[in-house]
């Protein structure tokens, strides 16, 4: 569900035109919808509101500080992978204690900077991390509160490259990893042992992995808690899927309520870490048809934005729905077309073979669903600026992120004078 439909034959997100938006901050550009954020998040907190709770939004899908500051408001936690989205979300408002640290690979300097803001736990993936965290507590005099991260190894039916949950996969601890660590954490003065985490991946359209996976977890804990060891934080990354196309994923309710069959009676806060579920569906990138190309092949729809705006098509062939800001009638012609962008690469593509409506040069095209691994996957490839972000609340709206300038690109540069 999300608040971008047309209104009088134009598209409007909320209660404002898409059109208006362009012509004041130009295209491309990223557009977010407060009201779809404020929906998503409450579903989640309405969903699991049955049993102690914290929502920790997966940064790296959206860390607009609009965007983060809007979820702080409503309750929100974090779910970090750098030092970067830390500091992004203290700037936002997010309380340091409903931070969650995941990832393979922190840094000395982040561990450090995680502990002197206090946040709730690291999700901990090796046992070289582990001693990397007791070295850096130590020095700072602080125990650190930790959880390991377990591969429950289930196949969570999704793109390779955003499957995390399986054996073959660089993420978290086998069950028999796990216990050695959690054995060898009990005794490290500097550490204090607080969760259990896993995430088997993203854009999960189907709830039997989710439940496989927290049963593993769930078994893995008895174990745990027979041998002394004391788990407050059952931490279930994120992972819910969304519509882009043709998916029917659960809604978070149902989702939720599968989830809560196994944890209502139990003593665990749960952690949830949603990231697409709550900002994929609130957010538009809105594009300009800028040349139609009829090749001997085919049609191409030349836009202005690229795989360096939105990755995901080129990364993944991942579908995201493209379509006019002015509305075309029904009974108007489709063609089959490719809707590229101006980068110098054949993968520049947003769409391939796709049925789209006969257009104009000049207009406007919207390509939905790309609220999450959208602009935060956003590149400067050849130097192009980054877009603008803009969030519309009710009949207003904000530049949220300005649109970077020429002067930005070689702002951090030099030229050569040794
Ligand atoms: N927690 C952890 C530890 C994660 O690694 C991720 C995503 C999430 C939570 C949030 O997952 P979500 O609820 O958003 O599915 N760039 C890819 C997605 C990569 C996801 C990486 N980890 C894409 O555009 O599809």
């Amino acid at each position: 569900m999300h608040y971008f439909n047309y209104k009088n034959g134009e598209l409007y997100c909320e209660e404002v035109p898409i059109k208006k938006i362009a012509q004041e901050v130009g295209t491309p550009f990223y557009l977010y919808s407060a009201k779809t954020f404020t929906r998503h998040f409450k579903a989640f907190q309405n969903a699991f509101s049955e049993i102690k709770h914290i929502i920790c939004f997966a940064i790296k899908a959206n860390s607009n500080l609009a965007v983060l500051s809007l979820l702080a408001s409503l309750g929100s936690g974090a779910d970090i992978v750098s030092k970067g989205e830390l500091f992004r979300a203290i700037k936002a408002g997010i309380n340091p204690k409903k931070v969650v640290y995941s990832g393979v690979g922190k840094r000395e300097d982040e561990i450090r900077y995680a502990l002197e803001n206090d946040i709730l736990m690291f999700n901990v993936e090796s046992l070289s991390e582990l001693k990397a965290i007791e070295k850096q507590a130590k020095l700072l005099d602080k125990k650190a509160p930790i959880s390991f991260r377990v591969n429950p190894d289930v196949d969570p039916k999704t793109h390779p490259y955003i499957s995390t949950g399986l054996k073959k996969n660089k993420f978290g601890l086998s069950r028999k990893e796990a216990i050695k660590a959690y054995d060898l954490a009990a005794n490290m003065e500097n550490v204090e042992v607080v969760g259990i985490d896993c995430h088997i991946g993203s854009q999960i359209t189907e709830i039997p992995p989710f439940i496989e996976a927290l049963e593993r977890l769930l078994d893995l804990l008895k174990t745990l808690e027979d041998k002394g060891h004391k788990i407050k934080y059952i931490d279930i990354g994120g992972g819910l899927g969304i519509k882009y196309h043709d998916e029917a994923p659960p809604e978070p309710d149902e989702y939720a309520s599968e989830i809560l069959k196994k944890l209502k009676d139990l003593p665990y806060t749960l952690i949830i870490e949603p990231g697409r579920a709550i900002a994929g569906n609130a957010g538009i990138l809105v594009t300009k048809l800028l040349y139609i190309k009829d090749t001997e092949e085919k049609r191409f729809y030349i836009v202005d934005a690229g795989m360096n705006d939105l990755a995901r098509p080129s990364l993944y062939k991942a579908y995201h729905e493209i379509i006019p800001v002015l509305e075309k009638k029904e009974d108007k012609k489709e063609i089959l077309a490719d809707v590229v962008g101006p980068i110098c690469e054949t993968g520049d593509f947003l769409a391939r073979e796709r049925s789209m409506p006969l257009l104009e040069e000049g207009e406007l095209l919207a390509v939905m669903s790309a609220g999450a691994y959208g602009f935060t996957m956003s590149s400067n490839y050849n130097s192009r600026p980054r877009v603008a972000e803009v969030m519309v609340s009710g009949d207003q709206f904000q530049i949220v992120r300005e649109r970077e300038t020429l002067q930005d690109l070689i702002s951090k540069e030099s030229l050569f004078n040794l």
